[in-house]
């Protein structure tokens, strides 16, 4: 951009170019996807180069596009990739791929009706087939939101409206004032996520009220029926968490659903990734009994492999949530508009066309493909928990219920504390390695590896090197450790 004088009017001949080397651009991401690094090695001084003062004359569109190329392949992970196995992170459907590129394409604003009509008829048409996918009561409505940790909050600002309300306030009105402690009650398997909404909405970490039986956080179900018991019909919420992150358990969820319903509760349930198990005869028993609570949270981008971000909220009645989430101005719909507005139903106003991808991949696949492709990662962990059993100095930690598999590095001679610290520090040399992409977390009080599987990408031969990888490198690693 190099002639000022006709700037801004200029951009408009850029269009040709964009198209141009967008073809490009798409080609480096997708084509390179299955054989790009997990992390590529010297990505760090890749990074520092970016550092500069804010330009006075841009570069113009191609050279800032390519430099982006070019940093995507140098200095980033590649977490859509096969060999990504951190946190639980999906991949994308081309379709999913590809729809979400046009909601950028078509600069989509999905706040309400008028913003999108065709944005806003997708979510809701979308929620209602998702609805459908779980299993969950076709009358609760849902917004798209942009993950877990969102939707989460989505169900539990709700049930908090819902819980000030039985005592008899409006907590969007007046806040927590003059009301007492809201209890949470729940397992030891509690995501993160679930912290950071109660801080978030002035509930409190500490009303967290968890009734664990052991060191992992397996529900304590005669102590989690007692803490019910002991409220004597005052109100509270329970979360029931249908997938918990080490190890892929769940809590008893029909069972302590059945309890909590004895009871004045809210019940949430936290099925970020565990609410696939309802799409597979092979696991839908975990998660029985979900359509008897209040709300449940469920992200698109983990295991339904739409891209970021992409996350589901459903919940038991549409006036609590309009409740919970007002918004409203002389310039803004009005509440009783019957044309939908998204934004005043969830905590973001303004937001992206989520709906494209998710409509596009239940379009394109169907109920059957989306089932292949959560069996498809069953497989990949069951796999996976086959190589470990077989292997002499890997160790299986853990029964493999969905998606997740723990275990560790275990050459033998070895205290527990001192494998900890080793597989610590594996961990980081896996990392550091760069063909894989995989964490290391705490099963009770013992460090383990934790891949987790929800990439359609991944395939056999991903699994096979992977686990050769960790026995190479835990050979390589020097024993002596630090206690
Ligand atoms: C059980 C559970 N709940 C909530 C979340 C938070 O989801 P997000 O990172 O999409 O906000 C996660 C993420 O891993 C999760 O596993």
């Amino acid at each position: 951009m190099n002639d000022n004088s006709s700037f801004p009017a200029s951009m408009r001949d850029e269009t040709g170019l964009l198209i141009e080397q967008f073809e490009g651009a798409l080609r480096s991401a997708l084509e390179g996807m299955d054989q790009r690094l997990a992390l590529p090695p010297g990505l760090d001084d890749a990074l520092a180069s970016l550092d500069e003062p804010l330009p006075e004359q841009g570069c113009g569109i191609g050279p800032a596009l390519e430099r982006l190329v070019e940093l995507n392949l140098t200095a980033d992970s590649n977490t859509g990739g096969p060999r990504c196995f951190h946190f639980v992170i999906g991949g994308s459907t081309p379709a999913a791929y590809g729809a979400d590129l046009l909601a950028t394409a078509f600069e989509k604003l999905t706040y309400t009706w008028v913003t999108s009509p065709l944005g806003v008829e997708l979510e809701t048409l979308s929620l209602r087939w998702l609805r459908e996918l779980f299993g969950l009561p076709m009358e609760w409505p849902g917004v798209m939101v942009t993950g877990g940790t969102m939707a989460n909050l989505v169900g539990m600002a709700t049930g908090r409206q819902w819980w000030a309300e039985q005592l008899g306030a409006d907590i969007y009105e007046t806040g927590m004032n003059g009301l007492p402690p809201m209890p949470v009650i729940t397992s030891g398997y509690v995501h993160a996520s679930m912290r950071k909404v109660l801080g978030l909405l002035g509930v409190g970490v500490n009303q967290l009220d968890i009734h664990a039986r052991d060191a992992r956080g397996r529900l304590d179900l005669e102590s989690y029926t007692a803490a019910l018991e002991r409220l004597d019909g005052k109100p509270a919420v329970v979360v029931v968490n249908a997938g918990e992150v080490n190890a892929g358990d769940f809590d008893p969820c029909e069972e302590m659903i059945d309890i909590a319903r004895r009871h004045n509760t809210w019940v949430h349930v936290d099925g970020a990734f565990g609410l696939f198990a309802r799409l597979s005869p092979r696991t839908e028993h975990l998660v029985r009994g979900i359509e008897r609570a209040d709300s449940a949270a469920v992200d698109g981008h983990k295991w339904l492999n739409v891209p970021y971000d992409s996350g589901f909220a459903f919940v038991r009645d549409h006036d609590l949530l309009a409740k919970a989430f007002r918004y409203s101005a002389d310039y803004l719909p009005p509440a009783d508009d019957p044309r939908p507005t998204p934004g005043a139903i969830g905590p973001e106003s303004s937001r992206r066309a989520r709906s494209f991808a998710v409509w596009a991949t239940l379009k394109a696949y169907g109920r059957e493909g989306h089932r292949k492709i959560v069996e498809h990662c069953l497989d990949n962990a069951a796999y996976l928990a086959q190589l470990v059993e077989a292997a002499p100095e890997l160790e299986l930690m853990a029964e493999v219920p969905l998606n997740i598999v723990a275990f560790r590095y275990n050459p033998g001679g070895m205290s527990d504390e001192e494998l900890d610290v080793f597989n610590k520090r594996l961990g980081e040399a896996v990392l550091a390695d760069g063909r894989f992409l995989v964490g290391t977390s705490r099963l009770g009080p013992r460090t383990i590896f934790r891949p987790a599987f929800s990439n359609w990408r991944t395939r056999r031969e991903d699994l096979d090197e992977f686990a050769q990888v960790v026995t190479d490198l835990g050979q390589a690693q020097p024993k002596e450790v630090a206690r």
